[in-house]
């Protein structure tokens, strides 16, 4: 059985997951108004990818006899100045999950609850590895700038990421 502080934590990180799948569905939306439609589709399967960490945390809830309880997701921005600051604000959101996650663990060992801190170790190595993926992008298109050349180059091999 979770505790109260528990399950409260878990069901706020449900909220936070959905708020970044809505985040980078957002941020599709901004790259096919450019018709970058590589970066679309990119941030489209990060959006699945986000709602899929989103339903981890649901699944995990019930199975520890916990209750779910939605909270309203806030409205991500609409627009950025250039993808280079689309990419470099996902890197920034990622890391802020990163904390999220590592205060979760913190807080599960803090009660003794080893189910918790072993099922969050999937989520520790994931986000090692969106902070992987988002960084290089970000930093290749800081560099590339409004060189269309480099963008839609760019936007081709993004386009090429599987779902
Ligand atoms: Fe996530
Ligand atoms: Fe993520």
């Amino acid at each position: 059985m979770l505790s109260s502080t528990m399950e409260k934590a878990l069901n706020e990180q449900i909220r936070e997951e959905y708020y970044s799948s809505y985040l980078y569905l957002a941020m599709s939306a901004y790259f096919e108004s450019l018709d970058l439609r590589g970066m679309a589709r990119w941030m489209r399967t990060q959006a699945q990818e986000e709602h899929g960490h989103a339903m981890k945390f649901f699944d995990y809830v019930f199975e520890r006899g916990g209750t779910v309880v939605l909270a309203a997701i806030d409205a991500p921005q609409v627009t950025w100045a250039s993808p280079a600051a689309a990419f470099a604000a996902a890197l920034s959101h990622e890391r802020h999950i990163t904390g999220c996650i590592h205060r979760l663990v913190e807080a599960a060992a803090a009660e003794h609850d080893h189910g918790t801190v072993n099922f969050l170790q999937w989520f520790v190595k994931e986000q090692v590895e969106e902070e992987a993926t988002a960084e290089p992008i970000a930093r290749r298109l800081e560099k590339i700038g409004d060189n269309m050349v480099g963008l839609l180059f760019t936007d081709r091999e993004l386009g090429s990421r599987g779902a």
